[in-house]
């Protein structure tokens, strides 16, 4: 869902003529990166790092949670989200998704407990949560959020850029996203103590590099997850680009949206079309059979149409490591065996959330493309009328082009 080409080739080029390839060394393109993100999130800092899951973890870290505490997390997004809990020595709490796709407010209202330290709303397929609402209940509650904006890099909310509305916010810049350097990813806070906790995390060795994070008491062992100056010089090329990237997939979104509607079909719950990054358009089925009618006409007519219950590792019912308790190399470090945890009482099943079972089984997603032209979206249009005509279901009518 990206874009790469010269401007990148040229600065990793130039960056490699230099020699200065270490992360704290003199061509600064981490630094650069780092400092750019930030404003344009809002004044949070930013610590890259080699990955997504990473990034999160580290968040998790620099939020305090730990054993004994439990995080909310949807039940439909990348299996890292809720792996990353369980590195931090911390319970996932599996919460329902709405027809928007993303974690359910209502349900996170239902299941926050005594013991929950954060929520993770998941910006899942570049689709903003209802920020709103959830805030509203971690306020009430007293509890952290840490956004997984992974899937929507430069995507924003009402007006804000996401990642930035939470306690704290994590993105990947893997193969896969919006912006990319092949592997990375950032997590980000406004919160001085969030951010040089995460950041000892990140690089045991970060106030080495950065004397000003110095302060002894706040120390612990940490690993390495310090990103690379080649991922810093690509990702400032890619900054460049991401804003008429994502406002053309926008518009060729509120296009095919449309089109849809006017064809009688219903689409899913967007929390905001304007801002969001308009990377899949989605629509909602009465059942799951008329949902997999619909994406098997628009695949023949040469869309790129899937069901989210078919996404493997983004469905809770597959992360197989979550659902048989398997959280770490060895039994004592495993945190499903921590006393702390054991009191908690968390368990899991595969049907522990039939709402979102039903949601991603009656949804279809329509990936986009930044280079896809007027023709294309023509196509995209006549191919979404024509398969509306497949649907046997009281929200499609037949329609005339
Ligand atoms: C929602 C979500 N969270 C976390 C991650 C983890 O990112 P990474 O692959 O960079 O570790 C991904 C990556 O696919 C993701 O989609």
């Amino acid at each position: 869902m990206y874009r790469i080409g010269q401007p990148e080739s040229k600065r990793v080029e130039t960056l490699l003529e230099s020699g200065e390839i270490f992360r704290y060394g003199k061509a600064g393109e981490c630094d650069q990166f780092e400092a750019d993100w930030g404003k344009r999130l809002g004044d949070v800092q930013v610590r890259m790092t080699t990955s997504g899951t990473a990034a999160l973890y580290c968040a998790l870290i620099g939020l305090k949670v730990g054993p004994g505490d439990s995080v909310i997390v949807p039940s439909c997004t990348y299996m890292a989200t809720a792996l990353a809990v369980v590195a931090a020595g911390a319970m996932p709490i599996i919460a329902e998704v709405d027809e928007s796709i993303t974690l359910s407010p209502e349900d996170v209202e239902r299941k926050i407990a005594p013991h929950t330290k954060a929520i993770i709303p998941v910006h899942m397929w570049g689709l903003p949560c209802n920020m709103d609402a959830l805030m509203d209940i971690a306020e009430k509650r007293g509890v952290k959020v840490l956004e997984d904006a992974c899937q929507a890099v430069g995507g924003g909310y009402k007006g804000r850029e996401l990642g930035s509305i939470g306690h704290a916010g994590a993105f990947s810049f893997n193969y896969f996203k919006n912006m990319t350097s092949g592997e990375g990813g950032a997590f980000v806070s406004a919160d001085e103590s969030v951010f040089r906790r995460g950041s000892v995390a990140a690089d045991c060795c970060s106030y080495y590099w950065n004397p000003d994070e110095h302060r002894p008491d706040e120390q612990f062992a940490g690993l390495n997850f310090r990103a690379t100056e080649i991922s810093g010089a690509i990702l400032n090329a890619q900054l460049e680009r991401i804003d008429e990237m994502l406002d053309r997939m926008r518009g060729h979104k509120r296009t095919l949206t449309k089109v849809g509607e006017d064809a009688g079909l219903t689409s899913i719950t967007n929390n905001c079309l304007d801002c969001e990054c308009g990377t899949h358009v989605g629509f909602i089925f009465d059942s799951e059979k008329n949902a997999r009618a619909f994406a098997k006409r628009i695949s023949e007519l040469k869309g790129r149409a899937f069901l989210p219950i078919d996404t493997g590792r983004h469905v809770y019912t597959r992360w197989d490591p979550i659902m048989r308790k398997q959280g770490a190399h060895h039994p004592a470090l495993d945190p499903f065996n921590l006393p702390q945890n054991k009191a908690l009482n968390i368990e899991y099943s595969m049907d522990m959330c039939p709402e979102s079972l039903d949601i991603l089984s009656r949804a279809v997603l329509i990936g986009m493309h930044p280079d896809n032209d007027r023709e294309k979206i023509d196509e995209l249009a006549d191919a979404i009328r024509e398969s509306a005509h497949v649907v046997n279901s009281p929200h499609a009518q037949p329609t005339t082009k």
